[in-house]
């Protein structure tokens, strides 16, 4: 009995190519695996394409709730970030399809998974770390990089396609190469490849740009639940819903656009633009409640558990204690962001204006500066004492050291 494997498929030229290809080169049988993330694309015409290219079974889920519950939220929650501010869309996605290639094969007794990365991206990464951490015992075959592969050009996929009756693109294939998926879009190639050019208007799909964006503002309230958003504009909307809507909106205001110079897993530096503006909307709003309802400490201690998080998630490790052990320590520190933040969409930029929370730490008679102040001012004079009795200790023995009662350093006559 030939081999099964299951391919991520994607129904474009290579990822079609690599059924046939499998089966010639080695002997196996293809099972192809589609997941709706909210590409913003039909998956009914990838059913065709995948029984048409050879598949022995088709597979398609919508994976977009999971994919905002398990991956997205999660990171939000944990203000994960990679590069100065890449949400990491496409880094979130692959250890979902990792994991439900595994799932997939499982259920159909298939000896490994298949995928049409080339050998120099992080999502190769991704996709094998999720199948070796759930299912180490898989082979993993990933054609396009094997020396075997052959293909020098598109045109010759284009061939090989053609001759055994795979539908063939017909429109010219963009200068550009996209992810995209609910929570945003990676735009890679083309133009990009030179860090000097501006990218092109064209290569953006989820926004306007800044200049054409409408001269009136827009203001957004969003509703947060544990860190976790829940509502839009007074309107309970679930996940995908809900940021499916606060992308159409921000994007609308021309927010959520980024270019970056960012370092690949495999030692490489891209070039990379990217789009996120319901992402964006949120991180903005997130923070905005969690300074006002997170002890000082607690925010401070987050800050590296943040980059360390987003750093995991870009290098393929969702699937690890550490992850696991960093959601345990956001969960209690998202434990009090609940309430509702109000940001202003405008030319690119998504500004908060106001944040409420039942769970606030703020204490308005404390910060107020009016005569309904219940700051007790008689405590400050001793709490300035005992803050800076070290500083007092340091300067005396400053006077055994050198003679100079720590006026040197400051140059004081
Ligand atoms: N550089 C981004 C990342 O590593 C985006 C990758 C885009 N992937 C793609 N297949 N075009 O997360």
């Amino acid at each position: 009995m030939a081999k099964k494997v299951v391919l991520a498929y994607s129904g474009g030229l290579d990822t079609s190519v690599i059924i046939p290809w499998l089966k010639e080169k080695r002997g196996m049988e293809v099972i192809t695996f589609s997941a709706d993330l909210g590409q913003g694309e039909e998956l009914d015409p990838v059913k065709e394409k995948a029984k048409k290219s050879g598949a022995v079974k088709v597979c398609i889920e919508d994976l977009r709730e999971r994919f905002l519950t398990e991956f997205v939220f999660p990171a939000l929650k944990a203000r994960a970030a990679y590069s100065n501010g890449y949400l990491l869309a496409t880094a979130l996605g692959r250890p979902l399809i990792g994991a439900e290639l595994v799932r997939v094969a499982r259920e159909n007794g298939a000896a490994g998974i298949a995928h049409g990365c080339t050998g120099k991206g992080n999502d190769q990464v991704r996709i094998e770390a999720a199948v070796r951490a759930l299912a180490p015992e898989l082979e993993v075959v990933a054609p396009v990089r094997d020396p075997d592969w052959g293909f020098k050009s598109r045109e010759e996929e284009i061939d090989y396609a053609a001759k055994r009756g795979i539908p063939v693109p017909v429109t010219k294939k963009s200068p550009y190469s996209y992810d995209r998926n609910l929570w945003g879009l990676s735009i890679e190639c083309g133009s990009l490849e030179d860090p000097w050019t501006t990218p092109p208007e064209d290569a953006y799909q989820l926004s306007v740009s800044p200049e054409k964006a409408p001269d009136k503002a827009v203001r957004v309230e969003i509703e947060f639940e544990k860190g976790v958003p829940v509502a839009l504009d007074g309107k309970k909307l679930n996940p995908v819903e809900l940021v499916a809507k606060l992308g159409e909106i921000a994007g609308a205001h021309g927010v959520g656009r980024l270019d970056v110079v960012e370092d690949r897993l495999v030692g490489i530096k891209s070039r990379e633009v990217y789009e996120a503006p319901a992402g964006t909307v949120l991180f903005a709003a997130h923070k905005a409640l969690v300074e006002l309802c997170v002890s000082r400490d607690l925010v401070h201690m987050a800050a590296p558990l943040s980059a360390e998080y987003g750093r995991l998630v870009y290098y393929g490790l969702w699937f690890s204690p550490q992850r696991e052990a960093l959601d345990g320590f956001f969960a209690e520190f998202n434990r009090p962001v609940s309430g509702t933040v109000r940001v202003r969409l405008y030319k690119g930029s998504a500004v908060v204006e106001g944040r409420k929370s039942p769970l606030a730490l703020y204490e308005e008679k404390l910060a107020t500066y009016t005569a309904a102040d219940k700051f007790d001012h008689t405590a400050a004079p001793g709490f300035i004492k005992l803050w800076c009795l070290p500083l007092a200790a340091e300067a005396s023995r400053a006077a055994r050291m050198d003679g100079d009662r720590g006026g040197k350093k400051l140059k004081i006559k």
